[in-house]
């Protein structure tokens, strides 16, 4: 998805009239732009001109009357990309060790989306430990560093410490914003196995550990999506920012899916679910015999036939097939029969891929060709996965 809604943070530092060539060139390339300043900022350059570069009013004071009770949730939210520029030594302190104490430093601290960092200060302040320390906790943090220029200072000093050109933040802005690809895009993943009742100690299940459901989920969070994943019982952490669904049985899984699929954008069958399941779940458990036993299986729903039968325009939707025996043919049949946009196919005999391993090797499957992919960690995959979905809804 492209990005329109630029937030711009500014802190006190000469580098500040800088700035306002990056708000105009922002504005002249139709993007929605916003600013916030610090108090000292707002020494260099009044707020005013930057209203009148951006085209919105500036924010400065957490508490300005008649305006908005919580500006910082609201602009952290409204933001698809943000840029802190300049950066000066104390605000990137703050940044660093979660301090809200004023408007800039609340926001930064609500923000989910990418961010940049712009370091522009006295070299002495630049290379002081505390400063280099702070930079590289920030980076680890998740910030995008774009490091100062060395040249001519205002403190009449040469050396490292320049706020680069507009065009290196753009660029910066450009890059970081490509990072959140899925934002504004709802995902729904299922993943692992279903367990199918015999008696109250026994189920029919499978080896699927949830992994690559898992995975995908991971992926599509950190591109930016929001994410609902329906999981069978599996021994998996949560996955930070994603909302999980736990569920049993096929027909529980049926439920929540069908229940959250008018809310997806993208949806991805991953979960291995039982075909069949015991006809009838003994309420007590099912004591031992003399000689065998019958159990009668009746045919669970197929949830993602079900799916391919109500898609929308717009939607886009992803199988997965489990093979062991003629991959391509059984797969392409699933692809067409259950109405998919995609279908992954992974085979049972092939070293690395498959049930319970962190790698999988897949045939990626569209009704226009097939596209082998190399054995890649269950995470890339989803990126390939997620990535091939973006281009077949821009197709459709
Ligand atoms: O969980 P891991 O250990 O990481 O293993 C990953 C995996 C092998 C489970 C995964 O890569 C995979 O292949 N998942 C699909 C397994 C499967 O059930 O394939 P299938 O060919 O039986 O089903 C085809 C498709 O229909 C799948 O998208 C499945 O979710 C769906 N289906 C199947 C049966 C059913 N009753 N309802 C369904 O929706």
């Amino acid at each position: 998805m492209e990005y329109q809604n630029v937030l711009v943070g500014i802190s006190g530092g000469i580098a500040v009239y800088k700035v306002c060539d990056l708000v105009s060139q922002l504005s002249k390339r139709n993007k929605n732009v916003k600013v916030i300043m610090t108090e000292h900022a707002a020494k260099f350059v009044g707020p005013v001109t930057f209203e009148a570069l951006s085209h919105n009013p500036v924010a400065v004071q957490m508490f300005d009357e008649g305006t908005d009770p919580i500006p910082h949730i609201t602009l952290a939210q409204w933001a698809d990309v943000f840029i802190l520029a300049p950066a000066t030594a104390n605000v990137i302190a703050k940044a660093v060790h979660g301090m809200a104490d004023d408007l800039l430093s609340s926001t930064m601290l609500a923000l989910t989306c990418p961010k940049i960092m712009c370091p522009a200060m006295n070299t002495h302040m630049l290379e002081n430990p505390a400063t280099v320390r702070n930079i590289a906790q920030a980076e680890k943090d998740g910030w995008n560093i774009v490091m100062p220029e060395y040249g001519h200072l205002a403190c009449m000093e040469s050396g490292k410490g320049r706020l680069p050109k507009t065009d290196v933040l753009l660029d910066a802005i450009e890059q970081a914003a490509a990072e959140h690809p899925l934002k504004g895009l709802h995902v729904l993943i299922s993943a692992g196995p279903t367990q199918e009742a015999l008696d109250p100690v026994r189920f029919l299940s499978n080896h699927s550990s949830g992994k690559q459901g898992y995975a995908i989920a991971k992926a599509a969070a950190r591109m930016g999506a929001e994410v609902r994943l329906v999981s069978g019982p599996v021994a998996l952490d949560r996955i930070d920012g994603v909302q999980t669904i736990p569920v049993k049985s096929a027909r529980d899984m049926q439920q929540a899916v069908e229940e959250n699929f008018d809310w997806a954008d993208f949806i991805i069958m991953a979960a291995a679910v039982a075909d069949y399941r015991p006809k009838q779940t003994a309420e007590q458990k099912i004591k031992k015999h003399e000689g065998s036993m019958m159990v009668e299986f009746v045919k669970n729903p197929d949830i993602l036939a079900g799916l391919g039968a109500k898609k929308k325009n717009g939607q886009v939707l992803c199988g997965f097939a489990m093979e062991t025996e003629n991959l391509e043919k059984n797969a392409r049949a699933k692809l067409e029969s259950k109405n998919c946009d995609l279908l992954i196919a992974n085979n049972l005999t092939t070293p690395g891929a498959g049930f319970q391993t962190d790698t999988n090797v897949v045939t990626m499957m569209k009704l226009d060709g097939n596209e082998q992919l190399p054995l890649l960690s269950k995470e890339e995959l989803g990126c390939r996965i997620l990535k091939e979905m973006m281009e077949i809804r821009k197709g459709k």
